[in-house]
């Protein structure tokens, strides 16, 4: 298996953006070249972020196309679909085509992703308010013309994903959550029994060498089973719930919607939507509630809870740190970053960096090499060290930078890396990781 390389290597910074211009379809930076080749709602994003240290009007039109694709009820589908027909599961498999909310000739997927938009909104315009001049501009102008399609993303979730008020983003399926194959979700995707199926021909093998690194064939005959499910209620967020064979409620979308309700808020505050802002405010407390009283008080770590059996989920995965993104609560914090830092986590004695793995090296369901159970995610990093700065714990979210720099010197611009070895792993030239590289990079 080949990977695209640049021609004359050269700086890091110069490596990422290569990685940037090469995956950028003009109004769409695909999420990886071939793995992914259309655009992922939380990718974009992040990958926003990252063209704004390059051009802010090319970040703006990545987000742009993202809201483009936005459903009349408000939320963000986590893939707009370009025009590659290699994908699986494309347009067909996701028939959301007719489906009521869906927009009219723009193909995407039926469900969501973590709502990080705002955080890269934030980042967007303070890039382009520090050059000033058109950049500025271009910001201002997107910031005051979008504004009330974030907002209306924002208040869908917490309306359709939480009816009930408990402060915690209910999800249907394991992509939404961004952590598709987390361990986290194999109590619950046990209880996924595909019945007769169309067939799923995956096409995500023919990209990664080692097919260990990827999800199983089961998970993705689970996956497909649920995307039909919700295909057969038209995407109906009231008929989801009684139809799909997947209801969690996820701690860390949960944390991402407060604190990006509270990023939304404080942009809002700025351009005169108070009364939006307010209502921002509001969502952010109801979600932060819902991510402190997840937290366990035997573990600390924050946990999802199964809607179908009733059980909090415990298994020590990242997401059990959804705290330090949105909570100020100092004795919560302190005993998070203390576990964080300790020997189940950074300071495992196998680890090659001292850096967050998606799953505790320490737990039976850590894996290695395998997608979301194990390995370092560039991307993940770098939201908890956001999370950190905001909230003034800056040394260790510098700790973070500098450590991540380092294990992404060897410009392979990797989807995910083995936490023993630091090897590469899935996709190479993956868009989001070279925009956080670029990011981190300009903060040095
Ligand atoms: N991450 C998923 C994939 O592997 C899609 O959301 O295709």
């Amino acid at each position: 298996m080949t990977h695209q390389t640049r021609p004359h290597p050269g700086s890091l910074a110069e490596g990422a953006e290569y990685v940037l211009r090469t995956n950028d379809r003009g109004h769409m930076t695909v999420a990886a070249p071939r793995l992914y080749p259309h655009l992922w709602s939380w990718d974009a994003a992040f990958v926003s972020i990252g063209l704004s240290r390059l051009s802010v009007e090319r970040a703006v039109t990545e987000l742009r196309t993202l809201l483009g694709a936005q459903w009349s009820t408000g939320m963000i589908p986590h893939i707009v679909f370009g025009d590659d027909r290699s994908y699986f599961p494309g347009p067909d498999r996701w028939g959301t085509d007719g489906a009521a909310g869906a927009p009219a000739g723009i193909a995407t997927s039926g469900i969501c992703q973590p709502p990080v938009h705002a955080i890269a909104l934030a980042e967007v315009v303070a890039q382009g308010r520090r050059l000033g001049g058109t950049d500025r501009l271009v910001a201002e102008e997107f910031l005051d013309e979008t504004f009330d399609q974030w907002f209306n993303w924002h208040a869908w979730l917490a309306a359709a994903r939480d009816p009930h008020g408990h402060g915690m983003v209910e999800i249907h399926h394991g992509w939404e959550s961004g952590l598709d194959n987390s361990p986290r979700w194999d109590h619950s995707y046990a209880m996924v029994e595909p019945g007769e199926l169309e067939p799923v021909v995956r096409s995500d093998l023919q990209h990664v060498a080692d097919l260990s690194q990827r999800p199983s064939d089961y998970e993705y005959r689970q996956y497909a089973w649920l995307i039909d499910q919700m295909r057969s209620v038209g995407y109906d967020d009231v008929a989801m719930r009684t139809t799909v064979d997947f209801r969690v409620r996820d701690v860390l979308m949960s944390a991402i919607l407060a604190v990006a309700s509270d990023v939304l808020a404080e942009l809002g505050e700025g351009i005169g939507r108070q009364a939006q802002a307010h209502r921002l405010r509001a969502t952010a407390d109801r979600f932060r509630l819902g991510v402190t009283r997840a937290v366990s008080p035997v573990t600390g770590l924050a946990r999802d809870f199964d809607v179908r059996t009733g059980e909090w989920i415990h298994t020590a995965t990242v997401a059990g740190f959804a705290p330090l993104l949105c909570s100020s609560d100092r004795a919560l914090r302190d005993r998070q970053l203390r576990i964080l830092t300790g020997p189940q986590w950074m300071a495992h004695p196998s680890l090659k960096f001292a850096l967050p793995t998606s799953t505790s090296p320490s737990s039976p369901a850590f894996r290695c090499t395998t997608y979301w159970r194990g390995p370092v995610w560039p991307v993940i990093t770098w939201l908890l060290a956001w999370g950190l700065r905001r909230h003034g714990d800056e040394s260790l979210a510098e700790q973070l930078r500098l450590t991540s720099l380092e294990q992404l010197a060897h410009e392979d611009f990797a989807e995910y890396y083995d936490p023993f070895s630091g090897f590469a792993l899935g996709s190479r030239n993956q868009s989001w990781t070279a925009a956080v590289a670029l990011d981190w990079l300009s903060e040095g």
